[in-house]
């Protein structure tokens, strides 16, 4: 019977991350258990920062980006004598049981610790990058595509009043979800992402195309994992080969990190972190929540961990369609 659970934030933070904490606590409470907070992820756990939770405590914190208990990426709990410690911090303040929110290295190392201590573990995904396997959506992807689109549209009107080139880089360290949804949403002419060789040629011709089309400025985004570069290598090596070409490049960065959350990631943390908290009391384990065709799914970590979800092609052939 779990009497006592603990709950953390780990890895990058993402707008939603404390709308799904609230969700979590509050659960708990209601079905009468203990709650405390984990400061900085597995760091926190390892030092014993941990902050006693009531449902007043997750209090105004709906509508605010990061997360209040703060995240880190700990390097300790890569080491046996972190997670030894950890599990010391955990057992002398009675947390039977742990929600961890964050990504596939959070879930990664909840399934080392599951499998040592055996301590339950049920995970909510938490990234801006989109790229966990067993969820359409994970926690701030919709807010990052949102600030990333606002931010693209800006950059069109200057693009459009001067006749440029501009290479817009989005997040995504490994996926491509953000710079496809945000260029498909903000109009762009290409969308440069990890999942496809990028070929610089191949690219000039695209824009050279839309020249000939009377198209006057352009928008390219570029994820920040393309296997060409970033957005100002990329934009160098257009420029060399076609130094008529305008060009400007704005890299969006931590900024699509912030800020409110959505309202879909809002509901996203509500409807993940009641479910998540249940599922635990009930005694399922090991496993991430998630959002499939709008129903709350189960994904054992193993599975989850091993891939992420790929791109929908139907998605990248519209990209296409709709730049020309
Ligand atoms: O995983 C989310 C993410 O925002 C990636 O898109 C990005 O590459 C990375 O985190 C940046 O990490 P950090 O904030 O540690 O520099």
């Amino acid at each position: 019977m779990i009497k006592h659970i603990g709950v953390f934030t780990s890895g990058g933070d993402s707008p939603g991350m404390n709308a799904c904490l609230r969700a979590v606590v509050r659960t708990a409470i209601y079905h009468g258990i203990q709650v405390t907070g984990i400061m900085k992820g597995y760091q926190g756990l390892i030092e014993g920062d941990f902050l006693p939770m009531n449902a007043r405590s997750v209090s105004n914190i709906i509508h605010r980006g990061g997360t209040i208990l703060k995240s880190a990426r700990s390097a300790d709990f890569m080491q046996k004598a972190g997670r030894d410690q950890a599990f010391k911090m955990l057992s002398n303040s009675g947390i039977d049981a742990l929600v961890a929110i964050g990504g596939d290295g959070t879930f990664r190392g909840a399934t080392i610790f599951n499998s040592e201590f055996g301590t339950p573990f049920v995970g909510i995904p938490g990234t801006i990058d989109n790229d966990l396997y067993g969820t359409d959506y994970t926690l701030g992807f919709d807010t990052a595509v949102n600030t990333a689109v606002e931010a693209i549209d800006k950059i069109r009107d200057t693009a459009a009043s001067h006749d440029r080139l501009f290479f817009v880089e989005v997040m995504g360290r490994d996926a491509g979800y953000i710079a496809l949804w945000a260029g498909i949403s903000g109009g762009a002419e290409a969308i440069l992402l990890p999942e496809e060789k990028t070929d610089i040629d191949k690219l000039i011709s695209l824009l050279k195309t839309g020249e000939e089309q009377l198209k006057t400025s352009s928008i390219v985004i570029v994820c920040e994992g393309d296997d060409a570069g970033g957005a100002l290598e990329i934009a160098k090596m257009v420029k060399a080969k076609q130094p008529g070409f305008d060009t400007r490049v704005t890299v969006l960065g931590h900024v699509q990190r912030g800020g409110s959350p959505s309202a879909f990631d809002r509901i996203l943390g509500s409807r993940l972190g009641v479910a998540a908290t249940q599922e635990l009391l009930r005694g399922v384990h090991g496993k991430t929540a998630g959002i499939l065709n709008n129903k709350i799914t189960f994904t054992d970590f193993t599975k989850a961990t091993k891939q992420h979800a790929p791109l929908d092609p139907e998605m990248l052939r519209y990209s296409k369609i709709l730049a020309i």
